[in-house]
């Protein structure tokens, strides 16, 4: 035991230190937020009703993003990042992994807290894992983190810290809060994310500085619900509208999260080594009361609006600061870039991601030119799109959630005072109907808001970024497995869901 600690000291601290361009550098503290269905038009920076004034403070001494793109959904883009691969290539490409689900992240995947380890890095998550939990292999610990407080589904009710299984029995619910693999003791009177970030702050006040951190802080905010504490609803006073005022005050609770942590790393004397990066994990969806505004459609489409989300970094790696950058950059880049800043040269060669350290640093050109925003074979919505320079071709069906479904209330420019819908028979494995088979050209550049169809006029256009559609398909793996397992029911395991397999 002495003898271990002794090793991982001496292999720590000879981890600080790398030789990057021939300096020497430091490996900076890293510190990723991703919220959870935060819209593009639910930000400060986007949307002046929405209070977030310390994540503004954080942009404005740093860089803010206007061109990030992650998936469609929660969990192929928590897969992208950590593999660094777009999620057609392992198998995640078709939607969340709902409970009592027999698939998770596969394996053979190395993640990016594995990487970041290797050099010496201390991993944490705290918040939402989503990739899969059948198997004890498939949950955080196994996955290269040192610690995990959080909860293994999608979400959980923020005060009961439970959930529902919509397809096996629906009556059921059972609880999903743990710390490292044990079950935290049931208490529904402390809201999850505040108890969230008090662990955020506590692994950050008790880390040792010469260390690397690498925190992962996947904040269960805004998403579904609405239930917030009136602290953050007394900060609108004026919004009458009851459903935008909780949604807002989640918003500002994510800053205020933002704050503690800024103000942990300045304590612990970490901040001026630390990069904080801030992105949402898809745009707003039908069941919240987000926004995507102006872009198209709501999370789990293939339009913008699920795409295209608020992003900004901070830091010292970021040399020219204070403004907007329009360059693209996918979720993928964040874990090629990640392991950049950590100065880690993947060892995968054929990684999706690109490394944009020096757009970060320099305000330079984004390297990315194109990329794929998802190719889905699942039966009932084989939907596709591509981006080459300025153009996107969308084929199939746009909608995962909706199959049958094209140019409906759901794919349109959604105002922000809406109603919130239901999820009630539009769940995708539920829906008879036969997909859409859309055919849709648009010039991004040109028509940020996809209002105009191209299609027709430019077959030519169509064809060739079918044809490079056509090239990525190749390479298109099964999904995971999708099996529902009636052997999930937390009744199995006191209430609580665990992994069965
Ligand atoms: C909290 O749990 C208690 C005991 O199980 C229950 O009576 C109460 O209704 C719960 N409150 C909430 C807000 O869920
Ligand atoms: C931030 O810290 C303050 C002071 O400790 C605390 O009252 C507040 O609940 C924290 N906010 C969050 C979102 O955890
Ligand atoms: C951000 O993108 C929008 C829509 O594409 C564009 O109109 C705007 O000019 C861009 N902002 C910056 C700072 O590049
Ligand atoms: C969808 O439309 C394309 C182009 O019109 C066609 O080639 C393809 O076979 C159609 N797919 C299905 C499943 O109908």
């Amino acid at each position: 035991m002495k003898s271990a600690l002794i090793v991982a000291a001496t292999v720590g601290a000879i981890a600080v230190i790398l030789s990057m361009q021939g300096r020497k550098v430091k490996r900076p503290h890293i510190v990723l937020i991703l919220a959870d269905d935060l819209g593009w038009n639910d930000i400060g920076w986007n949307n002046p009703n929405v209070k977030t004034p310390h994540l503004n403070t954080l942009g404005q001494n740093g860089v803010i993003f206007n061109q990030t793109y992650v998936q469609p959904v929660c969990t192929p883009t928590r897969a992208a990042l950590m593999t660094g691969y777009y999620p057609f290539r392992t198998g995640m490409q078709h939607g969340i992994i709902w409970r009592f689900m027999k698939g998770g992240l596969p394996l053979k995947f190395k993640t990016l807290p594995e990487k970041l380890k290797e050099v010496g890095y201390l991993t944490h998550l705290v918040g939402k894992w989503h990739l899969g939990y059948s198997k004890l292999d498939y949950t955080p610990l196994k996955r290269g983190f040192d610690s995990f407080f959080g909860h293994l589904g999608g979400m959980i009710s923020n005060y009961g810290k439970t959930a529902k299984d919509i397809f096996v029995k629906e009556t059921n619910v059972g609880y999903d809060l743990r710390d490292n693999t044990g079950v935290v003791q049931k208490d529904n009177k402390t809201y999850s994310t505040l108890l969230y970030t008090e662990r955020a702050v506590d692994i950050i006040s008790k880390h040792h500085p010469e260390y690397p951190l690498f925190l992962y802080f996947a904040i269960d905010q805004p998403a579904k619900g609405f239930q917030v504490p009136s602290k953050y609803e007394d900060l609108y006073p004026n919004m009458e509208n009851q459903n935008i005022r909780r949604y807002y005050a989640k918003v500002s609770l994510v800053d205020e999260a933002v704050r503690n942590l800024t103000s942990a790393l300045k304590s612990r004397g970490m901040w001026e080594d630390t990069m904080l990066i801030f992105i949402s994990d898809n745009g707003a969806l039908i069941v919240t009361q987000g926004s995507n505004l102006p872009f198209r459609a709501l999370g789990s489409t293939l339009f913008e609006g699920a795409v295209r989300v608020p992003a900004m970094i901070h830091g010292p790696l970021v040399k020219q600061k204070g403004y907007v950058h329009d360059g693209l950059n996918h979720i993928t880049d964040w874990h090629t870039t990640i392991l950049s800043m950590a100065g880690i040269t993947p060892a995968e060669s054929d990684l999706d991601g690109m490394d944009i350290v020096d757009m970060i640093a320099n305000g330079s050109p984004s390297p990315r030119k194109e990329f794929v925003y998802n190719i889905d074979q699942f039966e009932m919505s084989p939907g596709a799109a591509i981006r080459v320079g300025d153009w996107k071709l969308i084929t199939g069906n746009p909608n995962m959630n909706y199959p049958g479904q094209v140019l409906s209330e759901v794919d349109g420019w959604l105002p922000v005072d809406r109603e919130v819908i239901k999820p009630k028979g539009v769940l995708d494995m539920k829906v008879p109907t036969p997909p859409a088979n859309v055919t849709l050209l648009f010039n991004l550049k040109d028509d940020p808001e996809e209002r105009h169809d191209l299609s027709h006029k430019l077959p030519m256009k169509v064809e060739e970024l079918r044809r490079k559609l056509d090239e990525y398909r190749k390479d298109v793996v099964p999904l995971i497995d999708t099996t529902l397992d009636p052997k999930a029911d937390p009744d199995n395991f006191d209430g609580v869901f665990s992994p069965w397999l």
